[in-house]
């Protein structure tokens, strides 16, 4: 006897765990725009997007039957879908709320039959729809693209009901020396990366404070006072003890000797304290501006979207090592 699929037989499915299981599959963010019969631009976050076919290119998405712009998928036929980059994140959240006037203030482009096109996207299909299918609690569209652009743009990712940003696995990357090695206390102990890696990075930008009769300590103050002008010996042990390792007084005193800074008083706190000299900020800010730039060339080097990932996992990093220390002038 043929079994049908209804309600008594389907087996039990937490529909939390179904939402679950479904996020494991990482998806770009896109967003659908099309113009409504009555010319209003209409659009939407979704994250259903895929390809179908090469030849002829087509491609489908899915929309909730409860959403409002239904109507409007469902009487044109044009639409575009813009895959956002990383950096369009907002544009993201904006398009997954209802009601309000999701276009306002957007810099847009006319394309196709006049639909609205977004900017600064990793790609954009602009497409006529060739079908529609039930979908459960979704229409599923299929249509055709009759034109497309992208840019390097990197893209924006959604995994387990969160944005993303995806590194790609470099195979040309070299592996552990050996064998016996890998996995162990070596090259691959996020001790020694991190260490290695400071260290490389560190390598010009301490060049540059020597060459200007800097020592590590003395840099690390003058940066500090360079970020916050007017600051107590008390207030700088309290940022970055954990990083100098010993008293910033005598350090802030030595720089006042070789002219980079001058003592000056807070009348508030009655405290002393220091800012740069004249000539002091002038040499300090050419060395931020040279550490600024080494950051920009490496950053260049491994990749925008890399370099993002990299700072949100030391970001990551150093929030779950850290011991109760302060952040580096709060919101100052
Ligand atoms: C990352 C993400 C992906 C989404 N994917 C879809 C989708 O594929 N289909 C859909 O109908 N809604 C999707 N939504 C929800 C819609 O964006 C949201 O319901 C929107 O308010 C619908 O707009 P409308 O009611 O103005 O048409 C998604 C939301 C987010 C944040």
């Amino acid at each position: 006897m043929e079994h049908h699929m209804n309600a008594e037989i389907r087996p039990a499915l937490d529909p939390k765990e179904f939402r679950t299981a479904l996020g494991s599959f990482t998806t770009g963010v896109t967003v659908i725009t099309a113009r409504a019969g009555d010319g209003t631009a209409v659009g939407l976050t979704a994250n259903s997007f895929n390809s179908v076919s090469l030849d002829p290119p087509m491609v489908l998405w899915s929309l909730s039957k409860k959403a409002q712009s239904l109507p409007a998928f469902t009487t044109t036929r044009h639409w575009a879908v813009h895959v956002l980059a990383a950096d369009q994140e907002s544009l993201s959240d904006r398009f997954a709320r209802r009601g309000e006037d999701k276009f306002a203030g957007l810099a847009l482009e006319s394309g196709h039959e006049g639909v609205p096109l977004l900017k600064g996207c990793s790609a954009r299909f602009q497409c006529k729809t060739s079908f529609q299918y039930e979908g459960g609690d979704h229409i599923i569209f299929v249509g055709e693209v009759v034109a497309f652009d992208r840019c390097e743009h990197p893209p924006l990712a959604f995994h387990a009901g969160r944005y993303a940003i995806a590194t790609q696995k470099d195979p040309s990357l070299p592996k552990p020396r050996s064998a016996r090695l890998a996995g162990s206390f070596s090259d691959d102990f996020l001790g020694y990366l991190l260490g290695r890696a400071h260290f490389q990075f560190y390598q010009s930008i301490r060049e540059n404070a020597r060459a200007q009769g800097l020592s590590d300590p003395q840099w690390f103050v003058l940066a500090t006072v360079t970020v916050k002008d007017g600051v107590s010996a008390q207030e700088v042990d309290e940022a970055i003890a954990y990083s100098l390792g010993e008293p910033s007084g005598p350090i802030l005193d030595s720089l006042v000797a070789s002219g980079w800074l001058e003592r000056s008083t807070r009348a508030a706190a009655g405290a002393v304290t220091f800012r740069l000299t004249e000539d002091g900020r002038d040499r300090a800010l050419h060395l931020l501006a040279a550490a600024k730039s080494l950051e920009a060339d490496t950053l260049g080097r491994i990749g925008y979207a890399d370099g993002a990932v990299l700072k949100t996992l030391l970001q990551k990093f150093i929030h779950s090592t850290n011991p109760g220390l302060p952040d580096l002038w709060g919101d100052a």
